[in-house]
């Protein structure tokens, strides 16, 4: 039932040679996504970075095109966005409307010289297959500072005007344009708050309603780089606060990951999605700095998170980003076994799978359990655990033992959220060749996972350490294609 490929997943994109890594540039755009993505089309380690290019009319199936941007005298194609110019405020689409592209060029300088970092344009009149770069590029430098990227520019409806957010450094800057070819700076955000122990890279700043409520808030996502002394390698944080169209003010001072896996990151949001739609998706990479150009992958390197929708609820007095797999993804399964309630007492049941992907969903409610949980195996002897531990209200993946592992001493870290309690969790799990994404509590925490397993997914148990926890619900829903 397995491709000769292991590791190829089925439903998360990845490139079909060679190395990949942030999404670029993605938005909707007459019927099709679009994902653009890092991507170093000679070797399947990073190198000189070029805009891969991929459609899909559902963000799960895609196809992958032709490279839309190389690197040329002012550089490597590095991170940045992508919209849809409706108004022609550059000028670049007298005809109809189309797609322009704004990224970070970068160039690697003499010795002793910084590296300098600039953003620039290109357009395309034909859905993205073939792009043209503005013959003024760049159109923002910086004289200072060398780190200087990853564009991802919005328009802003009430001041009719583009705006945009660059990482330099550890703070994002916010400038705005009429045309997205003259850029004013208008405030500067990150000093004095969130995590600072890297580089910020990759930011995204978009609206998102609060449920049931009438308000509105912005969320700010920022990525961190890696350092050798972070315990889990590149992460995600994310700021909720208002933008008042020259400033972001955020709520909050303290840390708060997107994603309490290892392997989501530099992800931002879709752009241009049709109002009618209203939904803010968002997917990452599913790699890590710490090891990304490591993982035992042949001829291929990297593949992204699942397109997954965001929302902002609050719980406790506080805002909090929840984010659920596209429904797109139901149409990949069929419900196959719904069983009834389950009473476990210091035992373990198995749900036979053997299938390449599988997609899982269970409640749980806790007697007097000290730990109880889940188990994905891997053929006979291999597994990954999810724990729950009510004492400590800790949820907790531990990949060590669930296949190849030996490339990174990170990959085996466990990794670990903090809950407010452990005795009533719902969980929806996707498994896919080589990635594990669990959601908790209807997707108020996200831990997505890469795996390496030398063979598929045989069976998932449930368990229950030390005492009884009853299963209320209980889905598993198995591909909807033969193999
Ligand atoms: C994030 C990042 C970006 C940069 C790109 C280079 O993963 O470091 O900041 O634009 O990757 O490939």
């Amino acid at each position: 039932k397995q491709s000769t490929d292991k590791a190829r997943p089925y439903l998360h994109f990845a490139p079909k040679k060679n190395w990949m890594n942030d999404p670029n540039g993605m938005v909707y755009f007459n019927g099709e996504y679009h994902l653009f993505f890092q991507h170093n089309p000679y070797d399947s380690v990073w190198g000189p970075m070029h805009w891969g290019h991929a459609v899909s009319k559902d963000m799960i199936n895609w196809e992958e095109l032709d490279i839309a941007l190389s690197p040329d005298d002012l550089g490597m194609i590095f991170s940045g966005s992508a919209v849809v110019d409706w108004k022609n405020t550059t000028g670049f689409f007298p005809e109809e409307p189309g797609l322009v592209a704004i990224f970070t060029h970068h160039s690697d300088r003499k010795e002793g010289a910084p590296a300098v970092q600039s953003q620039s344009l290109a357009y395309s009149h034909d859905n993205g297959r073939t792009w043209v770069k503005y013959e003024h590029n760049p159109v923002l430098i910086h004289n200072t500072k060398a780190d200087f990227r990853d564009p991802k520019v919005f328009w802003h409806g009430e001041l009719n005007n583009w705006i945009m957010v660059l990482a330099a450094g550890q703070a994002i800057m916010i400038y705005s344009s009429p045309n997205l070819k003259d850029w004013q700076l208008e405030s500067e955000f990150g000093e004095g708050i969130g995590n600072h122990d890297a580089v910020w890279e990759c930011p995204d700043l978009f609206p998102l309603p609060v449920e049931n409520s009438t308000e509105k808030k912005w969320v700010f996502i920022v990525s961190i780089g890696d350092n050798p002394s972070l315990p889990m390698g590149s992460r995600t944080q994310y700021f909720v606060g208002d933008f008042n169209g020259k400033e972001f003010i955020a709520e909050h001072k303290d840390v708060r990951w997107l994603d309490y896996g290892m392997d989501n990151y530099a992800g931002v949001s879709f752009s241009d999605i049709p109002e009618e739609d209203g939904r803010r998706i968002y997917l990452g990479w599913m790699s890590n700095w710490r090891y990304a150009n490591q993982v035992p992958t042949t001829g291929w390197r990297s593949q992204m998170t699942l397109p997954r929708e965001l929302s902002l609820t609050t719980k406790n007095g506080d805002y909090l980003v929840k984010q659920r797999p596209v429904m797109e993804l139901n149409q990949y399964f069929i419900k196959n076994k719904n069983t009834k309630p389950i009473h476990l007492n210091r035992e373990e049941i198995s749900y036979f799978i053997n299938e390449p992907y599988v997609n899982a969903t269970f409640r749980i409610t806790n007697k007097d359990a000290a730990e109880y949980g889940l188990k994905i195996h891997y053929g006979e002897r291999k597994e990954a655990v999810v724990f729950i531990q009510p004492p400590g209200k800790k949820a907790i993946l531990d990949r060590s033992q669930s296949g190849i592992t030996d490339f990174s001493e990170t990959f085996s870290t466990k990794q670990t959220v903090q809950l407010e309690q452990a005795e009533d969790i719902s969980m929806q799990i996707i498994i896919d060749a080589s990635s594990i994404e669990l959601f908790l509590n209807d997707g108020e925490y996200a831990l997505t996972s890469l795996v390496f397993p030398n063979e598929i997914c045989e069976r998932i148990s449930l368990f229950a350490k030390d005492g009884a926890m009853d299963v209320v619900e209980n889905c598993i829903s198995v591909p909807s294609t033969d193999f």
